[in-house]
């Protein structure tokens, strides 16, 4: 019995002198996420999603314990390396977790491939991270902008709608699903006749209100979250515009925020790859494991991407048996994995995209009730990416 404690203890002396990792550390996890400013509660979701699905492991992921790291990044890109930064070489992380905001999560990838951290991006749907700067070690468990904007083209277009205003803020995010729908609308004989927009996170929104009034198109489609998406819901309800030019968007706009919103929101129209309402045993359980596990809280999308890219690390770990430093093959099996996740099962694109379903869904009460899928498998295109 001693022999075999001595054994064990040399061997991790010996570890620890060489600078290698053994099976009793834990893993390093580093979250970079907003848990200040409009983003704030997305921030808290995605990282409650994470930990529900390590929980539901007993507490590990390929049989190794994690550490947290922790860095709030404000949604703010001009600090956005420098927080990287913190996570890759102060705290020596194995894996980075995050982040909402696009332009953040631009800067982000970039750390990651320069040092070569394996990233899960748990929301930003910045189309470059599965383009251009696509690489084998980046996922994504969320979606790309392109994805839920191009969804909305030819529902819109289904409904009889000829021609459209789209508003949102100026940044990647916005832009990209303004984009996507776009190229979604146009396809099926639609037009945009005017493409608002104002800088992020503000919520000045009135002269633009003002500006649709006079545009008066068929729609409007939208993007904003969060506080922002709160704040522009209910003045556009305010407005009465909603009366004769109905209001549509990527599914952000009513996600997570439908308290706030209230009676503003009821009837609204979005496309996203999740909803509520599945109705699946998959989903089910997870809601009921979700608000068990925080305050009677119910899930949104931010925390499916959340669980679902520990979901996918598990996936990854399982296959090297916790060694997280035989990077290629723990790559490699996450790649080819197949989520079970409570939107419906998905795989990866060579990009590393989830290729998905996307949902139509409407408001009702304090749901967004699937109406039925837009989309489905929708894979994005992933232009610029070489993999
Ligand atoms: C983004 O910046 O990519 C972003 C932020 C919030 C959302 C969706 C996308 O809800």
């Amino acid at each position: 019995m001693h022999h075999v404690l001595n054994r064990a203890l040399l061997a991790g002396a010996l570890a620890l002198a060489a600078g290698t990792a053994t099976a009793a550390d834990k893993i390093k996890v580093g979250f970079m996420l907003p848990y200040s400013g409009t983003y704030a509660a997305l921030g808290a979701a995605i990282e409650n999603g994470f930990k529900l699905y390590v929980a539901e492991q007993g507490g590990k992921l390929g049989g190794r314990e994690l550490e947290y790291f922790k860095v709030d990044d404000e949604s703010n890109p001009a600090k956005a390396s420098e927080n990287a930064n913190r996570l890759i070489k102060r705290d020596q992380v194995d894996v980075l977790v995050g982040t909402v905001h696009s332009g953040v999560a631009m800067a982000l990838a970039k750390a990651a491939k320069g040092s070569d951290t394996t990233l899960f991006v748990t929301n930003a749907g910045a189309d470059a991270i599965t383009g251009p700067m696509c690489g084998t070690g980046i996922f994504r468990t969320s979606f790309s902008n392109w994805q839920p904007g191009y969804a909305m083209g030819p529902v819109a277009a289904a409904k009889g709608h000829k021609t459209a205003v789209t508003i949102t803020w100026k940044y990647a995010a916005g832009e990209e699903q303004m984009k996507g729908f776009h190229e979604g609308f146009e396809k099926a004989g639609g037009k945009i006749v005017k493409d608002l927009t104002l800088p992020f996170p503000n919520v000045e929104f009135q002269s633009l209100l003002t500006e649709i009034a006079s545009l008066k198109p068929d729609m409007v489609f939208a993007f904003f979250a969060g506080g922002g998406a709160v704040k522009f819901v209910q003045d556009y309800h305010a407005s009465g515009l909603g009366k004769t030019i109905p209001l549509y968007g990527t599914g952000f706009l009513t996600d997570g925020t439908l308290k706030a919103q209230g009676d503003a929101a009821q009837g609204l129209l979005t496309t996203l790859h999740y909803a509520d309402g599945l109705g699946t045993p998959r989903d089910q359980a997870f809601r009921a494991a979700y608000s068990k596990a925080y305050d009677n809280m119910q899930p949104d999308v931010y925390a499916v991407q959340g669980y679902d890219a520990a979901q996918l690390m598990q996936a990854g770990l399982q296959a090297v048996q916790g060694n997280i430093d035989d990077k290629a093959k723990f790559r490699a099996a996450m790649r080819g994995a197949t989520i079970d996740s409570p939107r419906g099962k998905f795989t990866l694109s060579a990009a590393g995209n989830p290729v998905q379903d996307i949902y139509l869904r409407q408001v009702a009460g304090l749901e967004n009730k699937m109406i039925e899928v837009a989309v489905p498998k929708l894979a994005d295109p992933a232009r610029g990416c070489k993999l």
